[in-house]
Order: structure tokens, then sequence, then C-alpha cells
């Protein structure tokens, strides 16, 4: 029943990754059903961010959205990625970012940028814009809230995971400017030097991030995506507050899965890995699972989940959302 669930489920949702090029099958797929990804859900945020006072109550942007732990990789054919993810509950979401002229551009290759989506305007003020609504100022609010952005789990923080594609040194401190917004305003968590202040939103660098521009900073609001396979080895000293989330590639550290079954080295692999980070508080997240045939990648899936991940990497947002019922 589970399997099958997912099967439905599941089509294409899984894994490809920040690393490699969404598989052209699920390309066409998105195309030929550009219905899916009107949910009532997204309808509704696509109604209502742009402009209108007139909720039936101030917070309803989200209502009814269960937030799962889904990462959604930023797929770069969709013109409101962010909202997209939102509309089915991804506590996840995830930015390449390309630094050119001063500015980060967003797209899954060069080839995809434009001179409009940039990591502001797809990211950074829709995000902004989804938490100034779930975070009305009001008479009747005594104090500023700090809601995140889901309505049903306010305390639920969304990871912004940045995919730095251009030089990591020279874009990073581009990253953590575009941030001011959020920053500003409240809402990044936040490393004192001690202590993890939780935002609604947690920013992770990954891809050409430069782990020396965010483990030795005392006070900052970003984070690093370690590499879940070496947190035993290479990278034995990132604690969780460098990397609350550790990721790594699920073909390369995992391997190849022979049909449906992870063989014992591989269960062990898988095991072991997530328990490290586990030990350290940290969450982890495999990229670049199979994604066919549609019987292994359930299989992994659900391997995946039964081991413990925090997070299922996901590009097909529609398929993701029938899942609901399995959290
Ligand atoms: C960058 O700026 C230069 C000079 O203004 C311009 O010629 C070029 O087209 C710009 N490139 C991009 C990607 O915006
Ligand atoms: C960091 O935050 C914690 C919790 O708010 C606080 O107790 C601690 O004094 C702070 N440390 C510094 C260095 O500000
Ligand atoms: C972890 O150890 C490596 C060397 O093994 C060092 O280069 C790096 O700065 C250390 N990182 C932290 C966060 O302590
Ligand atoms: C499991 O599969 C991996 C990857 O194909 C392989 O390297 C390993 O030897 C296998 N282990 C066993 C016990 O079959
Ligand atoms: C894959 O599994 C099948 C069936 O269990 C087995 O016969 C075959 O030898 C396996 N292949 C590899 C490469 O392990």
């Amino acid at each position: 029943m589970r399997t099958t669930f997912v099967a439905a489920a599941l089509a294409a949702c899984v894994a490809t990754t920040s690393a490699n090029p969404a598989p052209r099958a699920q390309k066409r797929q998105s195309q030929q059903d550009p219905n899916l990804d009107i949910s009532s859900n997204l309808q509704n945020i696509l109604a209502n961010t742009h402009g209108s006072d007139l909720y039936t109550y101030p917070t309803d942007l989200t209502r009814g959205i269960i937030p799962k732990p889904i990462h959604s990789h930023n797929d770069y054919w969709r013109d409101v990625p962010f909202y997209s993810a939102l509309s089915v509950g991804c506590v996840s979401v995830e930015a390449d970012v390309w630094l050119y002229n001063e500015t980060l551009h967003v797209g899954h290759e060069q080839a995809a940028l434009t001179q409009s989506r940039t990591f502001d305007s797809l990211y950074i003020q829709p995000i902004l814009s989804v938490l100034q609504r779930e975070n009305p100022t009001s008479l009747f609010a005594d104090e500023k809230t700090h809601n995140g952005v889901f309505d049903a789990s306010a305390g639920q923080t969304l990871y912004l995971f940045v995919d730095l594609k251009t030089d990591g040194a020279e874009t990073f401190p581009y990253v953590i400017r575009a941030l001011e917004p959020l920053r500003s305003a409240g809402y990044l968590t936040s490393y004192n030097g001690t202590h993890i202040t939780e935002g609604a939103v947690t920013v992770i660098g990954t891809g050409n991030t430069p782990l020396d521009q965010v483990a030795p900073v005392a006070n900052r609001d970003y984070f690093y995506d370690a590499n879940l396979a070496l947190l035993s080895t290479t990278q034995q000293n990132i604690t969780s507050d460098i990397s609350p989330i550790a990721s790594t590639q699920f073909s390369r550290y995992i391997g190849e899965i022979n049909g449906t079954e992870f063989n014992s080295t591989q269960l062990a692999t898988l095991q072991d890995q997530l328990a490290v980070a586990k030990e350290r508080g940290i969450g982890g997240r495999y990229w670049d699972t199979p994604a066919w045939p549609v019987s292994k990648r359930n299989a992994v899936w659900s391997e995946l989940t039964r081991a413990g991940v925090a997070l299922l990497n996901a590009d097909d947002l529609p398929a993701a959302a029938g899942f609901t019922g399995e959290w």
C-alpha cells in the first residue's frame, strides 16, 4: 500500500540533483500538464500576494498547506518557483545563483538566465511578501510576531538553499548582501557564536559556497551544506552550528541500486551516514537518487524515509503534493 502510494505520488518527484540537469522526460511532462502547477493553494497565493488586503483572515495566504519535509529543487522552467514549492508545502527550496555584473541571476543553467529572473525577484521578495502576510502588523498584536511561511505550522522554518554556480569566494558576499531584506526584518535563523536562534528562513549555502566564509564567522545568518558522506572523515569538525543540514550525492556514495533492494553494504552505508549526522544534530539529504524505473525510485524513497532523512529531494512538485498522506 505504502509503495503503491509512493508510486502514485512521487512520479518524477524524487531527486534529480542540484548538480545534474533535470531529465528531459520530467521537463516534457511538466510542459504537457501546465494546469498541474495551478493548484488551488497556488491560486490563492498568486491571487493574494499582489495587492489585496481583503483576506478573510489576515494570515490566510498559506492556510491549509501542510508543510512536508520535501526539498524543492529549483525548477528553472517554473515561472514562480518559490510559490510553487510553497503551495505544495515544501519546507525547503533551492535557488541556483549566477553572479553577473554584480547581480545574482537564477537559473539551472546559463542558457536559462534572464535579466528579470534574479535571486531577489524570484526568492527574496516573494519570501518577504509571504512573511509579511503571515506577520501582519495590527492593533491586536502587541509585539512583532515571528511566524514562518506556513500558516498551519508557524514555527516551521523554510530552508533556503542557495546553490552558487559561479566562483564561490566572489559570489558569496553578494548572497549575504542579497539577504538584507529578510535580515533587517528579523526573519533569518542566526548564530551568535554560541547559540542558534531559529528564524522563519534558514539560509544554507551549497554548490561553490566557500566553507571559509561560513565556519569562522561568529555572527552570521547563513549556514553551509556539508557533505553528509564525509562527516566522519574530512568534515569531522563540522557541527550543526555550521551545517544544520548536510547533503550528499546518492549515486556516488551509495551507488547503483540493483532492482529495488539496497544490498547490505549500501544499507549499512546509508544508516551509518545518517547516524553520524544525527549524533551531531545534523539533518541528512540525498540528491541524485535514481529517477527510473519507477519501482526503483519509489523503493529508494521509502528506504530513505525509513532511514530518517531530514529532507527528500523533489523535482515534480505537483506529484509531491499528492504525498500528503504519507507524512
Ligand atoms: C554586463 O554589463 C556589460 C556592460 O554594461 C554589458 O555589456 C553586458 O551585456 C552585461 N551582461 C549581463 C549578463 O548582464
Ligand atoms: C547568544 O545567544 C544566547 C541565547 O540568546 C545568549 O544566551 C548568549 O549570551 C548569546 N551569546 C553572545 C556571544 O551574544
Ligand atoms: C576543520 O579542520 C580542517 C583541517 O582538518 C580545518 O582546515 C578547518 O578550518 C576546520 N574547520 C573548523 C570549522 O574548525
Ligand atoms: C552493493 O552494491 C555496491 C554498489 O554496486 C557494491 O560496490 C557492493 O560490493 C555491493 N555489496 C554487496 C554486499 O553486494
Ligand atoms: C542483482 O540482483 C539479482 C537478483 O537478486 C542477482 O541475480 C544479480 O546477481 C544482482 N546483480 C548484481 C550486480 O549484484
